[in-house]
This record gives C-alpha cells, sequence and structure tokens, in this order.
C-alpha cells in the first residue's frame, strides 16, 4: 500500500503512512496562470495498493479537482487498486435537489470519483446514508459516534438533541448508544438559506442537551438551536459535530453563543481554534476501515 497525500490533509496522512509502516508520497500541485491545475506524483505507482488521501474541504472545488487528477494520474501509472480516503466529502451535502430542476451535486460528484477510477471510497460521516447509493464502487462510511461518546458519562439528566429532521438518524444512533432520551428541533431554510427554528419535539427543560450534527459550515444551525434551547430551559448545552468546516465568523459568533463547548473532529484541519472546541483524532478510525 502507498499514501498519496493532496494538499488538503497532508499532516493526517504522513502520521497514517507512519502508523500502517508504509511510504507516503505529496502530491504536487500547481497551477497555470489562469488556476487550472496540474498535479505530478514523484514514485513508481505500478501494481500498487494506492490510497489518495483528500478532504473535498475549502477550496472545495480545487480539492475535489487536485482529486479526480490524483486518480486519473494512479489509474495511467498501473496502480491495482486505487482507493479514495476523502474524509470531509465536500458537495455530499446536496444529495438531493433544493429546488425544482436543481442538480443533485453529491450524486455528479460521485460519478466523477468513479470516472476518474477510483475503486473503493472511504469517508466519514456522511450527510445522509443514502449517498453511499451515489456510488457503484464500495463505499465506507464511518461513523464517528463511538469516538464522541468516550468523551461522555452519561447521566440522567442528559438529552441528546438532533437540529434538525435531516439529522435524526445520527441523533438517534448517539441517544441509543449513550441510553439517553432525544428531541428534535423543527428547522426550516428559506430560498436564500437562511434557516429559522420554531419549537422543539421533546424537552429539553433543566437537561443537559447534547446536539449531534455532521457540519459546522457558518453556525447558523448550531448558534440557532443553541438559543432556542435555552429558551425552552436548557441547564447547559455541548455540541458534537463531525466536520468543522467553519467558514466566514462562525468562529467569531462562537464565542458569543450559549454553547458550553464543541466537539469535532480533524476531517478539516485547522491552524488554530477556539478554547471553546476540542478536536478529536481519526487517525484510528480510519486505520480501522482501511484495513477492512
Ligand atoms: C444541514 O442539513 C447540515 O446537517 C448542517 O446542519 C448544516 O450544513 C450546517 O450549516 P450551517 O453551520 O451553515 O448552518
Amino acid at each position: 500500500m502507498i499514501i498519496v497525500a493532496g494538499s488538503s490533509h497532508t499532516d493526517l496522512s504522513a502520521r497514517l503512512a507512519k502508523s500502517l509502516s508504509t511510504s507516503c508520497l505529496f502530491a504536487r500541485v500547481r497551477s497555470f496562470s489562469d488556476q487550472e491545475l496540474r498535479v505530478q506524483i514523484e514514485g513508481s505507482l505500478y501494481n500498487e495498493e494506492v490510497v489518495l488521501i483528500q478532504s473535498t474541504c475549502k477550496p472545495a472545488n480545487d480539492h475535489v479537482m487536485e482529486l479526480l487528477l490524483l486518480a486519473d494520474t494512479a489509474k495511467r501509472a498501473g496502480a491495482a487498486k486505487i482507493i479514495a480516503l476523502v474524509p470531509y466529502f465536500g458537495y455530499g451535502r446536496q444529495d438531493r435537489p433544493s429546488y425544482i430542476h436543481g442538480p443533485i451535486s453529491a450524486s455528479l460528484i460521485a460519478n466523477l470519483l468513479e470516472t476518474s477510477g477510483i475503486d473503493r471510497f472511504i469517508t466519514v460521516d456522511l450527510h445522509s446514508k443514502q449517498t453511499e447509493g451515489f456510488f457503484k464502487i464500495r463505499v465506507q462510511n464511518l461513523s464517528p459516534i463511538a469516538l464522541f461518546a468516550q468523551t461522555l458519562q452519561p447521566t440522567r439528566s442528559m438529552i441528546v438533541v438532533s437540529p434538525d429532521i435531516g439529522g435524526l438518524r445520527r441523533a438517534q444512533i448517539f441517544s441509543d448508544y449513550l441510553g439517553l432520551e432525544l428531541a428534535v428541533i423543527h428547522k426550516h431554510r428559506d430560498p436564500s438559506g437562511t434557516c429559522a427554528m420554531s419549537h422543539v419535539i421533546g424537552t429539553p427543560a433543566g437537561k443537559e442537551c447534547l446536539i449531534i450534527d455532521d457540519i459546522i459550515d457558518t453556525g447558523d444551525t448550531l448558534f440557532k438551536a443553541c438559543h432556542l434551547l435555552k429558551d425552552q430551559g436548557a441547564l447547559s448545552i455541548k455540541a458534537f459535530i463531525t466536520h468543522g468546516v467553519l467558514s466566514g465568523n462562525c468562529l467569531e459568533k462562537l464565542e458569543y453563543a450559549p454553547l458550553d463547548s464543541l466537539v469535532i473532529t480533524n476531517t478539516i484541519p485547522h491552524p488554530q481554534l477556539s478554547k471553546k472546541i476540542t478536536v478529536i483524532d481519526i487517525e484510528t478510525l480510519i486505520k480501522g476501515a482501511l484495513l477492512n
């Protein structure tokens, strides 16, 4: 097995290669003056099982394109098998049309990845389980729930909260795992993408709320959920969110939000984060998947 690190996740790639006692080749990524990408992998991939590591996080379009070009490079170099290890699958949340005749972007990206030559797709916490069906190849959609649960001592004063109906399945698994009650917030987005939350199905009053979600991007969903739960009498709020996209002024808003702490994973690397945030390493999770 040879690991090829895309530009999004070089640190995780190097650590994983070390722990698997295999080599890590760092892709050379340059661009023409019009931003067209040009990638190069220096080293032989002939007859090797090649693991391409790349999160399609910001800049999402460049990271997607880079991954496609790396897969094509590996295929043309005669790799025996190409595994795309994509800790964060950017575009994954667009898993259905958001308006009549709108695109299903996650499905298109899945098709492009297959066309580029990948044989197996490993990722963490897809936005929806049905996204696995966009691929015809083997998909391993890893759950961080056990890692989140390890940071907690569940008590009967805790309740798991899903910030929207779409996340209910994930929240149900978390609440079953911890043996806790479950609540769900009614969230809807207007056509501009702004979300509004009107009520909670469940009883957060007097409880330590554990919000679980797949993505924190602008923080709009999480922070509105926190305000609603506080208004309904929540004692404290802790959030467990797999992918820290953290775009715009999300980190600034986090400081003032009525949220006690936020646990994320390192599916997307960040140089430095708020003291309110704990980052869980997914290395053992993806290593286990690679060996299976
Ligand atoms: C939505 O369906 C997702 O599960 C997340 O709740 C959403 O993408 C988070 O985005 P933001 O932080 O911008 O509200």
